[in-house]
């Protein structure tokens, strides 16, 4: 499974969703008002924070040290959403883990929530001092590189990335040094794979160039998504130095799966990348992704 001893190991923890219910009509404005039925309806009855704090404390005990999140940290962008986000993020941090985020389109729900720059006030002790994209170095060297891949929308969940941003994230792709890199988004790439498939309204404006230059940065590229609360492992049909890797989401029950909660566990090699899902379902288990 492994050719080689791994030179970084990483979690993938996204799509967390901690919600609040809104009661006050005048919080029901615009697109909240469909977001907010959404949370009364499903997100509170499939979405179980009372778990997270016990799989926090799963996740640190793998021994790993550093954690990806890929965005959906709340559910309409809600003040009291990103505040129990933060005290979850600062959780991770307290038991030992090194925490690095990205933005999901539920983080920037409302247009009101990206004006009043909720996502960078509730949560800027975790964002790249300079923004996004931004490349850090794992302990072992693997270059990782965080990517905002969101906007809002007035109905749809469509994301958004510029070409400038594109040729942006490609230079510290191409910038740093040799070997793999990592690089997460919240939005898929591709928007097919064996477990699911994601409509027009819910993909990435722009993701066949952003996937066709890092397919051609000339170095082994692993792409982490959110948002379809699915997991997938692909290999790139066209880019064979592009791998995908999507993470379901980390509270979701899905009652027919018999699953309660999940992330993923990824290990980088001199010559690739390999990774593992962790599923709840009466115990964590852990397999293989391939
Ligand atoms: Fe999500
Ligand atoms: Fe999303």
């Amino acid at each position: 499974m492994e050719a080689t001893s791994p030179v970084d190991r990483l979690l993938h923890i996204t799509d967390v969703h901690f919600w609040r219910i809104a009661y006050n009509p005048l919080r029901l404005m615009n697109k909240r008002f469909l977001g907010n039925a959404n949370v009364a309806l499903r997100r509170s009855r499939h979405v179980h924070l009372e778990h997270a704090e016990a799989f926090a404390d799963h996740a640190a005990a793998t021994g790993i040290r550093t954690v990806v999140l890929g965005g959906d940290f709340t559910s309409t962008a809600l003040d009291e959403e990103f505040a129990l986000a933060a005290d979850f993020l600062r959780g991770l941090r307290e038991r030992g883990l090194n925490v690095h985020i990205v933005p999901g389109n539920h983080d920037c729900y409302t247009f009101e929530a990206v004006r009043a720059r909720r996502f960078e006030q509730h949560l800027a002790e975790f964002i790249p001092p300079g923004g996004y994209p931004a490349r850090v170095e794992l302990p072992g060297g693997t270059p990782l590189i965080l990517v905002s891949t969101v906007c809002p929308n007035v109905v749809t969940s469509r994301g958004r990335i510029t070409d400038a941003e594109i040729a942006d994230t490609l230079a510290l792709v191409k910038g740093a040094p040799p070997g793999p890199v990592i690089v997460a988004g919240h939005y898929p790439l591709v928007h097919r794979t064996e477990t699911w498939h994601s409509p027009p309204a819910r993909q990435l404006r722009n993701a066949r160039t952003f996937r066709a230059a890092l397919g051609a940065a000339g170095r082994p590229v692993l792409y982490l998504a959110g948002h379809v609360h699915r997991f997938s492992w692909l290999d790139d049909p066209e880019y064979p130095d592009l791998r995908h890797l999507t993470t379901a989401a980390f509270l979701l029950h899905r009652p027919r799966e018999a699953t309660a909660g999940a992330f993923t566990e990824a290990a980088v090699c001199a010559d690739g990348f390999s990774a593992w899902r962790h599923e709840y379902r009466d115990a964590w288990r852990r397999e293989p992704l391939a």
